[in-house]
């Protein structure tokens, strides 16, 4: 049976996720393997729509619908067998891990700005980053925040401005092209299904349930849309005498790169603060090399400029000098 060229490409798409994913998932690294192997499989993929096919989506698809598959055998297994429930779940979901970790980083940020805040999240997912004020942290071991049922442990190097407490934050609004509903069972079982088997997963999901359990308590504004498209409305939301602080985490790659220039442009010209923590270079300004070599990092800017290297699903904050 011969390969068409689009399985092909796919083939080597989930390759290259398996070396990708190897350190935090050796199971989906394995998994991705058997699928890049696997033709009635990759027959599944390849008639998907084009941005439908990736392995992240894939496997919580997988993990959704039927927990972890144990082996490529299971994979070939449930395709073929629950094919029309993967379909519509992989069309009907996106990928939208939300890692309220991510706060680690973010704080020193918004610590560095008058409040009270105001916070303004595109792509917020389920908004579990707009609470930075209501987690607990330690910062090598030294507790900031209220004592809560979320405990989130950072490392720090160089003179990173861990604040004594968390800012004030008057208003939470998110935006999102599908806002996910923490207290929608089938919502929260999304978002757990995209959290990867492997060594760290129990702590993400423990933190995920934690945090998902304090935003349930007090829901955020969320707005549904693109984020270019509604951004006026969000801002529109924000009440008076708070500072707007427009944020963004793990979303720019999503965007092509004319809606990403667009949309750094507008928020540029707003008369809002702008912290940001995207992958190294996504922000303009953001992307000169990092001698650290501790793997994939993110940049954490505020108003465009760099402030600091962090962990992309936090942990660890390196301040710029
Ligand atoms: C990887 S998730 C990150 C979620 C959250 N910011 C975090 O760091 O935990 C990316 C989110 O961006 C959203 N997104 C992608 N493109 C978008 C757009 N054009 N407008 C609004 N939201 C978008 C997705 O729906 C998804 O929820």
């Amino acid at each position: 049976m011969s390969v068409s060229p689009g399985s092909e490409r796919l083939a080597e798409q989930y390759e290259a996720f398996s070396a990708e994913s190897a350190a935090e998932s050796p199971h989906y690294s394995a998994l991705a393997t058997a699928i890049a192997g696997d033709r009635e499989v990759l027959g599944f993929l390849a008639d998907l729509p084009e941005g439908k096919r990736h392995p992240t989506l894939f496997l919580a698809a997988l993990r959704f619908l039927g927990g972890v598959p144990a082996d490529g055998v299971e994979v070939h297994e449930r395709v073929t067998s629950d094919a029309d429930r993967l379909r519509d779940t992989v069309l009907s979901r996106a990928t939208q891990t939300n890692e309220p970790a991510r706060c680690t980083g973010l704080l020193p940020a918004l610590a560095e700005i008058d409040g009270p805040l105001a916070r303004v999240e595109v792509g917020a997912s389920a908004g579990l980053c707009l609470y930075p004020d209501r987690y607990s942290y330690e910062y090598d071991g030294h507790p900031v925040g209220p004592a809560g049922r979320l405990w989130l442990r950072c490392t720090t190097n160089g003179p990173v401005p861990v604040p004594a407490t968390p800012p004030e934050v008057v208003a939470r609004i998110g935006l999102d092209l599908d806002p996910l509903d923490v207290t929608d069972p089938d919502d929260l079982d999304w978002l757990r299904a995209l959290v990867w088997p492997g060594p760290v997963e129990a702590e993400r999901l423990q933190r995920l349930d934690a945090a998902a359990a304090i935003v349930a308590q007090e829901p955020p504004t969320l707005l549904a849309g693109d984020l270019l498209d509604r951004l006026d409305d969000a801002l529109a939301l924000v009440p008076s005498g708070a500072t707007p602080v427009v944020l963004h985490t793990a979303v720019l790659p999503y965007l092509d790169d004319d809606r990403r220039a667009a949309f750094v442009d507008r928020v540029r010209a707003l008369p809002v603060r702008w912290v940001a923590q995207e992958g190294a270079g996504i922000v303009p300004g953001t992307g000169q090399s990092y001698p650290g070599g501790w793997g994939p990092y993110f940049v954490l800017s505020l108003d465009g400029r760099p402030l600091a290297h962090t962990a992309p699903h936090g942990g660890r904050v390196d301040w710029l000098s």
